[in-house]
Formats: structure tokens, sequence, C-alpha cells
């Protein structure tokens, strides 16, 4: 094979494994960009900041569900006992009141995977 077509064939495999690498790891920044239009109205994300509407989110991967201080949550969100690693923040982030019946957080979801595991990576990048 000429190296030419070489470099073209190499190229073409790596455009069709691309798309998937990108959905198999959230970014960061595009999770930023949605944070600010969806989830800023509510939520304040920088240490120290006092809740709004709803909790402070610094540090909430890997934090217990319904424990950021002086903020009152519903009943339901003190009672699910959560951790909110990937998959409990990905179910919630589809459909909170599936996961939290009844819960305060008037959010309808994201339908699209990309949309949560980017906004997870963000989430992930909210700590000291
Ligand atoms: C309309 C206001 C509103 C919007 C928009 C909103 N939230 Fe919330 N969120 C809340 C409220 C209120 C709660 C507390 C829920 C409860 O007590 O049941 C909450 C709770 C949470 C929790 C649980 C926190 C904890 O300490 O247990 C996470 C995680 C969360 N929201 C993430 C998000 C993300 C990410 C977005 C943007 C995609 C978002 N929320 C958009 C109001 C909102």
């Amino acid at each position: 094979m000429k190296s030419v077509f070489k470099i073209s064939f190499i190229l073409l495999i790596a455009n069709l494994l691309l798309p998937f690498a990108a959905f198999a790891d959230g970014d960061a920044a595009s999770g930023e960009a949605l944070f600010q239009k969806k989830c800023k109205i509510c939520h304040t994300n920088e240490k120290g900041e006092k809740a709004k509407i709803g909790p402070n989110l610094y540090g909430v991967y890997e934090r217990k569900s319904g424990h950021f201080e002086d903020y009152k949550y519903s009943k339901n969100m003190l009672d699910a006992n959560l951790t909110w690693d990937d998959a409990t923040l990905d179910a919630y982030l589809t459909k909170p009141k599936d996961v939290v019946p009844k819960g305060k957080m008037v959010f309808a979801g994201f339908k699209k995977e990309q949309d949560r595991q980017d906004i997870i990576a963000y989430l992930k990048s909210l700590h000291d």
C-alpha cells in the first residue's frame, strides 16, 4: 500500500472511532456551558456560596444526597439516602422525579445522554 493511502485509511478509522470516545467521557467544558444555561438559576457552584432555590453544588460529587448545610431539602430527598456518583446523577438528571418523588427540583431532565455525561463531568470538577 502506498503511504498516502495508508495515512488516509488510518484517518478514516480514527474518524469512525472518535465519536464513540467522546460519548463515553463527558466533556466538562460543555458541561459548564450547560450549567450556566440550565442550572445556575437555582444552584450556586462555588465553594462557600449560599444555597439559592436549590443547594450549592460545589463538592456534590460523591457527597450524600441532602447534605448541604443550611438548606431545607424535601422530605423525600432527606430520606433518599443516595450518594451522588455517575449512576445516581445520571438517573436524577434524566428525570428528577423518578429518583426523588415529590422532590423540590423543578427540572424536566436531559433527554440526551451526552448532555448528562457532560454535566456530570463538570460537577466532578467542582471540588478542592
Ligand atoms: C428550578 C430550579 C432548579 C433547577 C433549574 C435545577 N435544580 Fe437541582 N435542585 C433544585 C432543588 C430545589 C433541589 C433540592 C431537591 C429536593 O430537596 O428535593 C435540587 C437538588 C439537586 C441535586 C441534589 C443535591 C444534594 O445536595 O443532594 C443535584 C445533584 C442537582 N439539583 C443538580 C442539578 C443540575 C446539574 C441542574 C442543571 C441541569 C439542576 N439541578 C437544575 C432546584 C433546581
